[in-house]
């Protein structure tokens, strides 16, 4: 079964692999999907592609590197021009997305609002109807108060769960901050949940991306199904 996932996995990564271009800057995704699309890139790379990559997380930017693909930042290339990265979750109308179950949505955020083009890579059971069915959503907070943030977004409807580390200590993201998981259901408005979210004191960030994919490259049993916005 997971090999199965993986195998579609790697699929959805090798069809987004197909999209770059000689000379490209490519955002470079976080999570086991987007991890098949860094090792094509790196296999078209040792082939000859010449591209940069700015990385989600410091787990990519280190399998890149380690690869070979030459890393760049926003100080020399303020624009990328397609990024691939994973989901959590993507709405099939609108392309909506939960990210953030691997830890890295700041950054991924920071990237996906800075490329061109957006384009997500996942197998079947990600797309939906409506996001929040079955995965909780990931809410970047400061540590400083964090009791105090958890308690605002109970108010806002949410369960919050503090994640933690396989060692049982809070998980600390990239940028040194906590991630509350949060349950709510399914989502009814996801563009006003994710404005009253921002607006709450302590948020960084939340793990939804509202109107940000442009393409998702969803692996099912009979192929691959692209989806545009
Ligand atoms: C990383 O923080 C996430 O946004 C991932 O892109 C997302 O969790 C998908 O990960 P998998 O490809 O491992 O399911």
């Amino acid at each position: 079964m997971t090999n199965d996932r993986d195998a579609r996995k790697r699929e959805a990564a090798m069809a987004a692999v197909a999209m770059v271009e000689d000379g490209m800057v490519v955002g470079l995704g976080t999570g086991s999907t987007a991890a098949f699309a860094i090792d094509g890139l790196i296999a078209r790379v040792r082939a000859g592609l010449r591209i940069v990559g700015i990385p989600t997380s410091e787990r990519s930017a280190k399998q890149a590197r380690d690869g070979g693909i030459a890393l760049t930042d926003f100080a020399h290339h303020p624009r990328v021009d397609l990024t691939i990265d994973g989901a959590d979750e993507i709405a099939r109308d609108s392309l909506d997305l939960i990210k953030g179950l691997g830890g890295a949505l700041l950054r991924e955020k920071i990237v996906a609002a800075a490329s061109d083009r957006l384009v997500i890579i996942a197998d079947e059971p990600k797309l939906l109807a409506r996001l929040g069915e079955t995965v909780p959503l990931p809410v970047e907070i400061v540590a400083f108060g964090w009791e105090t943030t958890a308690a605002r977004l109970v108010k806002l409807g949410a369960r919050p769960i503090l994640r933690k580390a396989p060692d049982g200590a809070a998980f600390h993201t990239d940028g040194g901050n906590l991630i509350l998981d949060c349950h709510f259901g399914a989502i009814a408005d996801p563009a006003r949940l994710e404005q009253d979210l921002s607006a709450t004191i302590g948020v960084v960030e939340t793990g939804l991306f509202i109107g940000m994919a442009t393409t998702a490259l969803v692996a099912t049993p009979g192929g691959i199904v692209r989806l545009d916005r």
